[in-house]
């Protein structure tokens, strides 16, 4: 298993694309600190992990708070003495267009898309130097290189992750750590409640997904976690 040995963090992984990525990462051999704001919905994915016969634990981390973010690096480190993988995979999709937003949606927009990555890829760093390199992988989306109509929070906020990424991407190259944006297309989950709110309902986002995605269908979980693990180095030693 190529990633035995390899330690790693995933946020968000208590449901949808980030559960999907922390079971992946534990498959091909990681240890997965499992984390999510929904205690209960992290240890789920951490036991089903072990159920599957890896290694996980689980973590109750609520990304926007800062101390929280030292604390899940920390928790790496109790448990599994390093770190080699982050998956920072949080978001919020505010709707709405310029007249809509409210101000504080942006604000929340720029936290959560955005800084909140920001400060835990800052905290991660020095653990993956100390390893001798390792792999940063943030969920950015679609609407970090695409537009969606009524979306100024969201699109601007996973545009400026995207460009933030290859900056950070750019100025690690040369300490063997590798930084990428996983830009997912439409994934069937939770989150894609407001924008379903905002099209009117189920049926119009099923009509929306059918007539505008290329394939004419949602993405599975499976698939986006599959491309968020390709990201992943495989050829450094431990
Ligand atoms: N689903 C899609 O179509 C799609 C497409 C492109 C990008 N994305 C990105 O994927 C991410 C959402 O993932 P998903 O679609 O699997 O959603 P999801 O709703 O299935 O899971 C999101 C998880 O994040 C957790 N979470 C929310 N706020 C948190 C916080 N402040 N701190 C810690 N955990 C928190 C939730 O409890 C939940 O378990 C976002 O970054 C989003 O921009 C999703």
């Amino acid at each position: 298993m190529i990633l035995t040995g390899k330690c790693a963090i995933v946020t968000g992984a208590g449901s949808g694309i980030g559960r999907g990525s922390a079971e992946i990462l534990a498959r091909h051999g990681a240890s997965v600190l499992v984390s999510d704001r929904d205690g209960a919905a992290a240890m789920a994915t951490a036991e089903a992990i072990r159920t599957a016969g890896g290694k996980a634990h689980a973590m109750t981390t609520d990304v926007s708070d800062d101390a929280q973010l030292e604390a899940l690096v920390t928790g790496a480190l109790e448990h599994y003495g390093g770190l080699d993988i982050l998956h920072s995979h949080v978001g919020i999709q505010v709707e709405g267009t310029l007249e809509q937003a409210s101000a504080a949606g942006m604000d929340r927009s720029w936290q959560l898309n955005v800084r909140q990555h920001f400060r835990l890829a800052q905290l991660a760093v020095p653990h993956l130097r100390a390893r001798g390199g390792g792999s940063i992988v943030i969920t950015a989306s679609n609407s970090g290189v695409l537009y969606d109509r009524e979306m100024i929070a969201y699109a601007t906020t996973k545009h400026a992750v995207v460009a933030m990424v290859k900056q950070i991407a750019l100025d690690y190259a040369r300490e063997n750590i590798r930084v990428n944006a996983l830009c997912p297309g439409w994934v069937d989950t939770p989150f894609n409640e407001p924008f379903m709110r905002q099209m009117g309902g189920r049926q119009a986002l099923e009509h929306y997904v059918r007539d505008k995605i290329p394939m004419g269908r949602w993405a599975s979980v499976d698939e986006i976690a599959e491309a968020s693990f390709s990201l992943l180095p495989t050829d450094r030693p431990s």
